[in-house]
């Protein structure tokens, strides 16, 4: 039978800011329907990994390969396209304060969806994400009149409403209390459920990490250092991977 093919394949990446030499040679697959998440201390270069994957930051070397596809390769077109069936939920939201919660939702869909598919679906589509994250009654509210947890919510529907293949959570959970957190991981696996998405999550949250990953990688020293599910990388005796435990 022939092996799985990944959907995103990071390979040999590099990344320095100055002297800071933030990832070396990290590599990753990850493959249809699971989530995978990354673990890594503060600092550790998480976001930054995150954020070359979607192409915000440039890397030294290495490559990445999103559905066939060398980013790199890609011209501003290609990548726009590429984008929509990329879905990113940044670490601090990045919900427009100024708009009403439908106004930030119908967003993305400025860039993607011609004006005819927008006046023909956007209602719909805005009025489907929010009831896929529960919060179909803040349509008209503006961002200041939530909480956290609803933020990130309303977040997560703005990521979805071009219904991604993929969804990268950068730090889903945290900042939040732990009820809150919980019904976030609950989300994420209706999510991963109902859309059969993959997605890469970013955390440093036990409980997320227990919930909803399938497969879990560390980000140590800049290097994808160890790799397997949560119960396996428990049972680690290698003294960073114990010690990353056992700080936290
Ligand atoms: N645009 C940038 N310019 C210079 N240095 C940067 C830039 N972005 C990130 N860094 C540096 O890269 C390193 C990794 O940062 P990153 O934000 O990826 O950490 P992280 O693992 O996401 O941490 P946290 O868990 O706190 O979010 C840090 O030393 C940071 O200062
Ligand atoms: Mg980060």
């Amino acid at each position: 039978m022939e092996a799985e093919k990944p959907i995103i394949e990071v390979k040999v990446l590099n990344k320095s800011f100055g002297e800071n030499h933030v990832l070396r040679d990290f590599s990753l697959s990850l493959f249809q329907g699971e989530n995978l998440v990354i673990l890594g201390k503060s600092g550790s270069g998480k976001s930054v990994l995150i954020k070359c994957i979607i192409r915000l930051i440039e890397p030294d070397s290495g490559e990445i390969i999103i559905f066939d596809q060398d980013i790199s390769e890609l011209d501003q077109d290609e990548m726009d396209m590429l984008r929509a069936d990329v879905g990113f939920l940044f670490q601090s939201n990045a919900l427009y304060d100024s708009m009403t919660v439908r106004q930030n939702l119908e967003f993305p869909l400025r860039r993607h969806w011609t004006k005819e598919e927008r006046e023909e679906k956007a209602e719909a589509a805005v009025l489907e994400a929010l009831e896929d994250v529960g919060l179909s009654h803040t349509i008209d509210m503006m961002p200041a009149e939530l909480s956290g947890g609803m933020r990130k919510r309303i977040a997560l529907a703005r990521t979805l409403i071009l219904k991604p293949k993929v969804i990268l959570y950068d730090e889903p959970t945290t900042g939040l209390d732990p009820i809150t957190g919980r019904e976030i991981n609950e989300l994420m696996l209706s999510i991963q459920k109902k859309y059969k998405t993959a997605a890469i999550i970013i955390s440093h949250d036990m409980n997320c990490i227990r919930m909803t990953g399938n497969r879990v990688i560390m980000l140590i020293d800049g290097k994808n250092y160890a790799e397997g599910s949560f119960d396996e990388l428990l049972k680690n005796t290698d003294p960073k991977v114990r010690d990353f435990f056992e700080g936290l």
